[in-house]
């Protein structure tokens, strides 16, 4: 059984695509032990909650310095020992030594096909807002293992998706979540557990 940790900052639809994964039995050999979330009010927690999965709110504003937030960011991943983190619309960066003693266990969902809109300050509505200016015809997304860069680690899987005349924003990102974003992460996690995809 792969036991994992979903990392979360907002409405957690990537989340619902694995707790629904694990559920009907598309995600075999995978249980979702925790949700850390940044943020208290996000609805990403709602369905931890709901799913009966423990939840834990861990936000950089709430310690004196970003060091701070870090060493007590691992010692909480630590204290709930998972196989695998999943960064799922997980919007702190990922600190060096969680980096280093997780290495090849964190992988990460971004919402572009990777090298295209990543990297610092290409987050969320952001990417889609820089495909459309940029008039990219096709986007997507990508899975990727974390390492100390910004999206910068070893490509799981890439999923494109067609860009329409008269997309906005929020149009485009709904798009790729629904064809790329919550079939991929998944399909990552499930290929993980059951071997197809080694860690390391
Ligand atoms: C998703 O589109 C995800 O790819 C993106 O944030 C959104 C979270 O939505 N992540 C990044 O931009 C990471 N750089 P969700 O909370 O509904 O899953």
């Amino acid at each position: 059984m792969l036991k994992i940790l979903v990392c979360v900052s907002g409405g957690g639809t990537n989340l619902q695509a694995i707790i629904d994964g694990v559920k009907n039995g598309s995600i075999k050999e995978t249980e979702i032990i925790g949700v850390i979330c940044n943020n208290a009010g996000a609805y990403a927690l709602k369905r931890a909650e709901d799913n009966g999965i423990p939840g834990y709110v861990l936000s950089p504003k709430n310690f004196e310095s970003r060091d701070e937030f870090n060493k007590a960011f691992l010692a909480k991943v630590k204290e709930i020992n998972p196989d695998l983190i999943v960064l799922a619309g997980f919007l702190v960066t990922i600190p060096e030594e969680m980096t280093r003693v997780y290495e090849n266990r964190i992988i990460n969902i971004h919402p572009s096909l990777i090298p295209s809109f990543c990297g610092v300050g290409y987050y969320g509505l952001k990417v889609h807002e820089a495909a459309l200016t940029k008039g990219v015809k096709v986007t997507g997304a990508t899975v990727h293992f974390v390492d100390s860069g910004m999206d910068t680690g070893r490509i799981i899987y890439q999923k494109a998706v067609e860009v329409m005349d008269g997309d906005t924003p929020e149009i485009l990102q709904k798009r790729v979540m629904e064809q790329a974003e919550w079939i991929i992460l998944p399909k990552a996690v499930n290929d993980i557990a059951t071997g197809l995809i080694k860690l390391g």
